[in-house]
């Protein structure tokens, strides 16, 4: 089976940082040792009010993370300037409004499709591969399909807070989203809210799923188990359930 990569989603740790006002924890030191640590990418979602990752830290990022580096945002213009000068391996698009807590919906693909067209379109001329964040509805995904997107991503919210209830249930439309998005050539990846006892699972039960963006879980998980064992609990998890 395909392997897939944990993609780590550094904000809650520069949500630490502005909390005081300095330079501690070092979001950049961070980012270097969770990918010393065995991570195969880091994830940022730069918001307008800077209020966890700010624009500089995009920029100081961009020279030292050395895996794959994924912006995350909504695609305003100054969003678009921000990853056109970075240049990131890939960028995710958000349809959330800058006051949002946290990314809490996919795009509305049929809807938004001439914008996010035109959008793609834009990112493709310098070389950027691109992802949808996008929930399970299969007439939203053949809409996705036709914006030139390379990838999407699968909103886990729902599979996650389903999960202990019927994990079988939980997976059910996530399983039939990605063998759609797949048949119409789009890489599927994957985040929010995925943790410690449901990553596995997920991971196991989806073989399309070649990445997942994990933040608030395994930051959190690191208070407890330290950011190294952490960092490897997470990986253990998707390389058991690839083997
Ligand atoms: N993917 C997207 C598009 C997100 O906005 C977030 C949260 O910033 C994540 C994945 C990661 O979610 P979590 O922090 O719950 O792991």
């Amino acid at each position: 089976m395909t392997a897939c990569k944990l993609s780590v989603n550094i904000n809650k740790i520069a949500t630490l940082r502005n909390a005081r006002g300095g330079t501690i924890p070092n979001v950049v030191k961070a980012a270097i040792d969770i990918e010393r640590f065995g991570a195969e990418g880091i994830t940022v979602h730069p918001r307008p009010d800077e209020r966890h990752i700010r624009f500089r830290d995009v920029y100081e990022l961009k020279e030292c993370v050395t895996t794959e580096f994924n912006i995350e945002g909504y695609p305003s213009e100054g969003f678009l300037k921000l990853v056109e000068s970075v240049k990131p391996h890939q960028v995710t698009l958000v349809p959330d409004s800058p006051d949002v807590l946290t990314s809490n919906a996919g795009w509305n693909a049929i809807r938004e499709q001439a914008f996010l067209k035109n959008v793609i379109e834009r990112l493709k001329q310098k070389c950027l591969r691109v992802s949808l964040f996008m929930d399970t509805d299969l007439k939203q995904i053949d809409a996705a399909a036709t914006t030139g997107t390379d990838r999407i991503e699968l909103y886990t919210e729902r599979y996650a807070s389903g999960y202990e209830k019927s994990a079988q249930q939980a997976i059910a439309d996530y399983q039939k989203a990605a063998s759609h998005a797949s048949t119409l050539n789009m890489g599927v990846n994957a985040g929010h809210d995925l943790n410690l006892n449901n990553l596995n699972y997920f991971i196991k039960n989806i073989p399309q799923v070649i990445e997942v963006s994990i933040g608030h879980a395994l930051i959190s998980d690191a208070l407890y188990f330290g950011l190294q064992n952490t960092v490897q609990m997470y990986k253990h998890q998707i390389k058991s359930a690839r083997e």
